[in-house]
């Protein structure tokens, strides 16, 4: 993949499209920065090599009309203090007071556009806004993992229009440490994939079906692969619908070898509540009228030793309903396990790397993706839209 190294990009106004949709508290503080600093290698490398950068993002999903709240401007600030200089934020990403902002810019300025999706042609992948987006600059630098996944205008559509187009650091790191764990992984290979849905996560485990050694399953997924197994999961969520597809998957598991766990004991509460009553049981003993809420001590146990010779983790998804102190234990402990591992271990998806966040143990886990939708369409096998259109043109050109 072409990347930034391989551009001359001195003198240059070069786009780079990033993804600074980061949590934000109701008085628009950011409160968890690492997308911004993920991309800080890439844009300090334009600095060093005397580009012009011209930065743009969207911030939430705004529908396409100018939205205050979701304004890029607290991320302007966040983004000017950690490279040590000023970021200069404009009103529109487009239009006549932007365009002429930006032919005045000087080697070594920065400046960050508003939100993207303020305009619904973004999210349309619409040419005309892809073409307005790159009548601004010399050189387009896709490094927006997270938003990869898209097919929105300033990841898709304006690679057919750009002069020279390439990918920033954290793209291609992203992609690195994927084919690393998946490709060609030194094994055994385990997958730790919790969440609430077996819907979202089907696609993602019907592909690693072909790749792991091991699955560990949390989270409310696991009531209904538990099911499968004929344990009764009391009135905690199971998918009926897709009882049938899990023992498939479960089944394909054991024929293909593969050692596929599930928790063997719950914290379970009378209600969806952290001020419920809550026990620990075994998974054979789970009451009627209860719900799973985390795995139990039993099983972070038992998940630890399948982790003892894993030589390569992808974890996706928490274990529990972690967002509750109450129920997050099952997560924090896979935390540790992972952290305290030998394995190279990769860790994506939004709630996964909150979890991650909340125990500062992020520096032991060997690569944390910025990306969840993105990080899932990966483990389902697919190739990223985002970068497919960079490819496609890059392989045009050369
Ligand atoms: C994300 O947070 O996963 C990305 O920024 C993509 O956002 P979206 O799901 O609103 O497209």
């Amino acid at each position: 993949m072409k990347t930034i190294k391989d551009l001359d990009i001195a003198g240059k106004k070069v786009f780079f499209r990033v993804d600074f949709n980061v949590p934000l508290d109701e008085h628009q503080n950011i409160t968890d920065d690492a997308r911004i600093r993920a991309v800080l290698p890439t844009l300090q490398y334009a600095l060093d090599h005397q580009a012009k950068l011209i930065v743009g993002s969207h911030m939430g999903r705004p529908g396409g009309k100018a939205v205050p709240e979701l304004s890029l401007a607290p991320v302007a600030k966040r983004l000017g203090r950690l490279l040590g200089k000023e970021v200069i934020m404009t009103k529109d990403c487009v239009g006549s007071e932007t365009s002429e902002l930006l032919s005045n810019m000087k080697q070594g300025d920065v400046v960050l556009l508003e939100n993207l999706r303020y305009h619904p042609e973004e999210q349309n992948n619409d040419d005309t806004f892809a073409k307005k987006l790159v009548e601004l600059c010399d050189v387009y630098i896709n490094d927006a993992f997270a938003v990869s996944h898209r097919i929105n205008a300033s990841v898709v559509a304006i690679t057919k229009y750009a002069p020279v187009c390439a990918a920033g650091f954290l793209l291609q790191k992203e992609l690195d440490y994927f084919k690393q764990a998946m490709a060609n992984p030194m094994r055994p290979l385990v997958a730790i994939v919790g969440g609430s849905k077996v819907s979202d996560k089907l696609g993602a485990l019907e592909n690693m079906l072909e790749h792991v050694d091991k699955f560990l399953i949390g989270g409310a997924m696991a009531n209904t692969f538990l099911k499968c197994s004929g344990h009764n999961v009391g009135k905690s969520r199971v998918e009926e619908d897709l009882k049938e597809v899990a023992c498939a998957v479960m089944t394909m598991a054991a024929e293909k070898g593969i050692k596929f766990y599930l928790p063997i004991d719950a914290v379970v509460a009378s209600r969806f509540d952290p001020k419920a009553e809550i026990k620990i049981v075994p998974v054979q003993e789970i009451p009627n009228d209860w719900m799973v809420m985390d795995i139990g001590p039993a099983t972070s146990l038992l998940y630890s030793e399948a982790l003892y010779d894993a030589k390569t983790i992808v974890w996706n998804g928490p274990l529990g309903v972690f967002e509750m102190d109450a129920f997050s234990r099952g997560t924090i402990a896979m935390v540790h396990n992972v952290a305290n591992s030998y394995a190279l271990s990769i860790v994506g998806g939004g709630d996964t790397d909150v979890a991650l966040h909340k125990t500062g143990a992020m520096d032991r886990i060997t690569y944390v993706s910025t990306g969840g939708g993105a990080f899932l369409t990966l483990l389902e096998g697919k190739t990223l839209p985002a970068v497919a259109a960079l490819d496609a043109v890059n392989h045009k050109v050369s």
